[in-house]
């Protein structure tokens, strides 16, 4: 029986940028990450590393200067249109209404209006907007823009999804709302997650394993660690668990590492510019 192909697979990815100077500016080197179907996978590594670089390349925003990128044993060509990207910033359209913007990717997919009104308040409901289809962007809290931002990445029910730090601009209670609802959704979904964050706490208690990248440029996996966690997980229990612990202070001791060199390179930079 041939082996299940990886969701997505970076294989020796090495991304170069152009700078002012010429010189290209390579911000990782020889990346190796495959993410198994349905599994929840976070990147942890300090401000710049990379990891939005990666997640670009497996949404197929932005091809590789070196290595391939696999989506389900197939080379990815174009745009991935298997997965859903989130990105920090919500991309809601301010002149929108809530349902209409929710349901936009099932416009673009040509659904039928009745249909896509249907599956966009069912949607609404589920998320906790079912009051708020007719109401603007701008008439939301920040907590209750995500929700909305959640429910258009999940109604074209993508098998992968790409979050890009999601929550990190949500105070921290409402953001462990949302942790926990996503964990919620998720559950029994088999839907494949690439989640990126700058936050350990966050990687650890939503991951089945969280990938460490080393401080850029040149960023590398520094390691893989398991996250053996029982599930499903309550984050405010989890977080105060003995085991939770022992998994944060092996990744931490690896990341401050990684996260005072980031600091040293950028102390040096200043001080010669
Ligand atoms: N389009 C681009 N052009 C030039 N440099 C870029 C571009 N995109 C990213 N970089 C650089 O590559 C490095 C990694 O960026 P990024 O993937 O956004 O890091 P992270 O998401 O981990 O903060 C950074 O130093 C960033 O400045
Ligand atoms: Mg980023």
């Amino acid at each position: 029986m041939p082996e299940q192909p990886y969701a997505v697979q970076l294989s020796g990815m090495t991304k170069r940028f152009p700078t002012a100077t010429g010189e290209a500016y390579t911000a990782v080197r020889d990346i190796d990450l495959a993410v198994a179907p349905g599994r929840f996978v976070s990147v942890v590594g300090p401000t710049g590393c990379g990891k939005s670089t990666l997640l670009n390349a497996a949404a197929g925003l932005m091809p590789p200067s070196e290595g391939t990128v696999h989506v389900y044993g197939e080379p990815l060509q174009g745009l991935n249109r298997r997965a859903s990207y989130m990105f920090q910033q919500d991309a809601l359209l301010p002149w929108r209404s809530v349902l209409d913007n929710v349901t936009l990717g099932l416009r673009i997919r040509k659904v039928p209006a009745d249909e896509r009104a249907e599956q966009g308040r069912a949607w609404l409901e589920r998320v906790g907007l079912g009051a708020f289809a007719a109401a603007y962007p701008h008439q939301l809290s920040g907590g209750m823009r995500k929700r909305a931002a959640v429910a258009q990445t999940w109604i074209v029910d993508p098998d992968i999804l790409l979050m890009d730090e999601p929550f990190s601009a949500l105070d921290v209670q409402t953001r462990q709302l949302m942790e926990n609802e996503l964990l919620t959704l998720w559950t029994g979904s088999e839907k494949t997650v690439i989640f990126v964050t700058h936050d350990l706490d966050e990687a650890i208690s939503l991951s089945d394993e969280v990938v460490l990248l080393s401080a850029g440029p040149d960023s590398e996996v520094v390691g893989g660690y398991p996250v053996d966690l029982p599930r499903p997980r309550d984050l405010m229990d989890i977080r105060n668990s003995p085991e939770f612990n022992d998994i944060y202070r092996r990744i931490w001791s690896d990341l401050r590492n990684e996260v005072m060199k980031s600091y040293e390179r950028r102390a040096r930079t200043l001080q010669a510019g």
